[in-house]
């Protein structure tokens, strides 16, 4: 693995995700794999799971990591090709990317979309010139329109769970879990980088029943859903759920807009009741008795805080891969 941008850059995703657990159950197996590496973790927007996680990936693999909080403590930075810098922005990717390659053997960012310019943010015009211009790894912390180690992690989060309560016997494969994507109202717009890239992922992996159901209007890039089955009623999709992850995002059609923030699309007990028992996914942070109930984040039910834990392991597969290709 050179770059961790998306899926694409996975040959094996199952592969992948057994890396993982094995991380999980064994966290310094590899401690000697990045003796003597160093990893910068760039952020030009804010984090908690996504910068302590791979703070301590990069750790258990024998890792030096530093972090540089663009946004806050950096120069401005202008992305624009041929622009006349005569305005706020200081510096030019041309000249600060090469730099940084310069002092890191893997460089990780994250770049959150405009939701003022589709075509801008979905040609992903900041990450792809990190990558044009490092010289090094590139591994996305989230970009302007996929967040790949956040998907990697759901995916180690609903297998380690479908191991845990039906191992495999004999060698067969159980029946496939459905799986819903649920949009849910928000308080701000959006990206529709989590749910474009579990689309992604889960479209990929290939081993789930995919929902996704949204109000009209939130139809995601069709690029991404192309292997999920798209319903309009939440009610409809949820019936006999095995994991619901539950998301906010934008319109991406009416771009960046918010169409209706509908309380009804809440996750509550009562929707809750309309699934197979069903767990409870989400990326964090989320918006409690706006996007799910207290009483669902706070049940049985809920994955969110293992689903968290799991941006370690998810993490550090990708990483020792990326310094195993170094
Ligand atoms: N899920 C996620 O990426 O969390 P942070 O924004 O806190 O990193």
């Amino acid at each position: 693995m050179t770059n961790f941008i998306s899926v694409n850059d996975v040959d094996n995703i199952n592969a992948l995700v057994q890396q993982a657990l094995k991380y999980k159950a064994n966290p310094f197996a590899d401690r000697s794999l990045g003796t003597g590496k160093r990893i910068g973790l760039l952020f030009l927007n804010p984090s908690l799971r996504t910068r302590l996680s791979t703070q301590v990936a990069a750790a258990n693999l024998g890792m030096e990591a530093i972090v540089f909080n663009v946004d806050k403590e950096g120069w401005a930075l202008e992305f624009a090709e041929g622009a006349i810098m005569n305005g706020t922005t200081v510096e030019h990717i041309k000249d600060a990317a090469p730099v940084l390659g310069q002092y890191f053997d893997i460089l990780c960012v994250r770049t959150f979309p405009s939701l003022q310019n589709r075509e801008e943010d979905y040609a992903e015009t900041v990450i792809s010139q990190f990558i044009k211009y490092a010289g090094v790894p590139i591994v996305s912390l989230e970009s302007a329109t996929l967040h790949p180690l956040q998907s990697l992690t759901d995916i180690i989060t609903i297998k380690e769970h479908m191991l845990l309560v039906s191992p495999p016997a004999g060698g067969g494969e159980g029946p496939k879990p459905k799986i819903v994507l649920t949009w849910a109202p928000h308080v701000k717009a959006l990206p529709q980088c989590v749910a474009n890239s579990f689309a992604q992922w889960v479209g990929s992996w290939g081993e789930a029943d995919f929902v996704i159901t949204h109000p009209k209007g939130y139809e995601l890039d069709e690029s991404y859903t192309k292997n999920a089955t798209i319903i309009t009623n939440q009610d409809e999709a949820l019936k006999n759920a095995d994991y619901v992850y539950v998301k906010n995002w934008s319109s991406y059609k009416d771009y960046g807009k918010i169409i209706t923030s509908d309380k009804d699309w809440m996750l509550t007990h009562k929707k809750l009741a309309l699934t197979n028992e069903a767990k409870v996914m989400h990326c964090l942070p989320v918006r409690r008795n706006v996007e799910m109930s207290d009483e669902v984040l706070d049940s049985n039910n809920s994955l969110v805080t293992q689903q968290a834990g799991n941006r370690v392991w998810a993490a550090q597969a990708v990483l020792s891969e990326i310094l195993k290709s170094i």
